[in-house]
């Protein structure tokens, strides 16, 4: 009897396990072939191709899988997929934690549903709770139309987490195809973006109602393709060339980031060799106004190919990126003498400015290069708010506690020479190279404002102008004025920068700043 009860009992078990296994095969083709064939055709992976990209082999789990969504209006009951159109789980990248979601385009578009959002929503405090970053591969159609507000209240409760989140595990998201609507802002909340080449958008509103509302005739790709907000726009901050592209920039951005803002990033075994970079002592142009590219510094003093450029098609008057020095993560934020000489603008103001609070917020040491003739003047620039803007980037490094070294090669004029990580706001080490021109402005403009009387009543006036721009920049063309004041801790020569750097790095690790008590403070947005 006991042994006839317990051969039904186990095969009870085997269909139990088969119907599991039919679940798991099921909700592995999530709206089926034909869904995943036109995916494919469009040039896209399926949701959990990519997740197959990104981690480590076989370290997803998956959470979630069994989800449907509870909507009845519109026979949607009769039609219910497992999962309900987002893949959720956590698993290793270079066998480190992360929490994911990829939402599966062949389910509903991949629309998010009530359920759908939950089952983001529950990875992400997961996230927070086990202190990991949290990647997000976007495909979407936006709001499940047919739930109607629980959708919509769903992208809320993402957005509420997205905030809370901030600053405390890194949120990265990747754009792989549609992405409309208020759907744009949860992206938009986390650290990074990137976006694939003609295969993703992203807009708030769609060409036909841009159509209707302003007469305005575009396409998709026009309107919010990858290309046009890595240049025009600045909304993602990588354009890729495909998805594979794509998933391999997340996991090099991630090689620089911490786990959590307790954490600081990984450092990589380093072999000190000989630091100097002889180079350098040649790289600076004869005329101090000729431009040259800041990168080929950058990639001199990091450690080789390490850089990765961030916004590289944005605002391209400055440079930012992270890089490894020593093994060490770091985050480079540099002006760029080849493109409107390196002035600072709004954008550039902008774009170094969240840069700067990112680094902060995950204890990734700041190395700014400083070669910038000031802010850039113009009707253009005042009326879009070059003063809050720049005010950003002042604000952001001032409040930056992590450890913070400046190096200036060149041009320190102006109101930039104090907003580019000035020793007045905070800059641990300012270095400056020979070649160091540290004043109010440059010596032409500086000569026909204070000798104004004299050039004008001169009987040569123009040799006179020359006379006093020499003068002037005598006295301040050169970092020796600012090194006597302490205001430069050393000049020093080019070649020598990388070793510098590295032992100054090391020097400040343990750095500890103690800011007052506030609840936060009211960065000029
Ligand atoms: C439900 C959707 C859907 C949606 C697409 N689908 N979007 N189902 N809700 N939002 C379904 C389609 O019915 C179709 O189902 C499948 O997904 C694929 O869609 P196609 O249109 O065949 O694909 P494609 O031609 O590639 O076009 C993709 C698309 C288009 C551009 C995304 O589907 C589209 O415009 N969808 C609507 C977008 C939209 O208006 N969403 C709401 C935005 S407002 P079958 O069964 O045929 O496979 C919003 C507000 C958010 O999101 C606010 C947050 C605060």
């Amino acid at each position: 009897m006991s042994v006839k009860r317990y051969s039904i009992k186990i095969l009870c078990m085997k269909n139990k396990i088969a119907f599991l296994q039919d679940k798991i095969k099921l909700a592995n083709t999530g709206g089926g072939e034909a869904r995943i064939e036109a995916q494919h055709k469009k040039g896209k992976l399926t949701a959990r191709e990519r997740l197959h990209f990104l981690l480590d082999e076989n370290s997803f789990e998956e959470i979630g899988m069994m989800v449907t969504h509870r909507n009845t209006d519109f026979g949607m009951d009769r039609e219910k997929y497992l999962g309900d159109g987002v893949v959720t789980g956590y698993g290793t990248i270079s066998d480190r934690l992360v929490y994911v979601f990829s939402q599966d385009f062949t389910v509903f578009g991949g629309s998010l549903s009530e359920t759908h959002a939950e089952k983001i929503c529950k990875i992400m405090d997961m996230a927070m709770r086990n202190g990991a970053p949290l990647i997000g591969l976007n495909d979407s159609g936006g709001a499940r139309i047919q739930e109607g507000v629980v959708s919509l209240g769903g992208y809320a409760d993402i957005f509420y987490k997205n905030v809370q989140a901030s600053g405390v595990i890194p949120q990265i998201s990747a754009i792989m195809g549609p992405c409309a609507g208020g759907a744009v802002y949860s992206p938009a909340i986390t650290d990074f973006i990137l976006m694939v080449e003609n295969t993703s958008y992203m807009f708030v509103t769609g060409p036909n109602v841009v159509k209707t509302v302003t007469h305005e005739i575009v396409t998709s790709e026009e309107l919010g393709g990858a290309s046009t907000h890595a240049i025009k726009s600045g909304v993602t901050h990588f354009s890729c060339t495909n998805e594979l592209d794509a998933i391999n920039h997340v996991k090099k951005l991630l090689s620089f980031m911490p786990q959590n803002c307790e954490e600081i990033p990984k450092q990589l075994e380093y072999q000190s060799r000989d630091e100097r970079r002889i180079y350098l002592n040649s790289i600076m142009p004869e005329n101090a106004n000729q431009p040259y590219d800041v990168r080929s510094i950058i990639v001199e003093l990091a450690d080789e190919e390490t850089f990765l450029e961030v916004h590289k098609d944005y605002a391209e008057n400055i440079v930012i990126g992270f890089a490894r020095l020593a093994g060490r993560s770091i985050g480079i934020v540099a002006n760029q003498p080849a493109y409107l000489a390196g002035v600072l603008d709004n954008h550039a103001s902008t774009k170094a400015a969240r840069f700067v609070r990112f680094c902060d917020c995950f204890n990734i040491p700041l190395l700014v290069l400083e070669d910038v003739p000031g802010f850039l003047p113009g009707t253009d620039q005042e009326w879009n708010g070059i003063i809050t803007n720049g005010a950003k980037l002042l604000y952001a490094f001032s409040e930056a506690t992590v450890p913070r070294i400046t190096v200036i090669t060149r041009k320190a004029y102006g109101g930039a020479y104090d907003v580019m990580n000035s020793k007045h706001i905070g800059a641990d080490l300012n270095y400056a190279w020979p070649t160091a021109e540290i004043a109010v402005m440059g010596a032409k403009g500086a000569a026909e404002i204070i000798f104004k009387k004299e050039i004008t009543t001169s009987d040569n006036p123009e040799d006179k102008w020359l006379e006093k721009e020499k003068l002037y920049s005598d006295i301040f063309a050169n970092p020796y004025r600012a090194a006597e004041r302490g205001f430069i801790d050393e000049i020093i020569e080019p070649s020598e920068t990388r070793s510098k750097l590295i032992r100054a790095f090391k020097m400040l690790e343990n750095k500890v700043v103690n800011t007052p008590r506030k609840k936060h403070g009211n960065i000029p947005l």
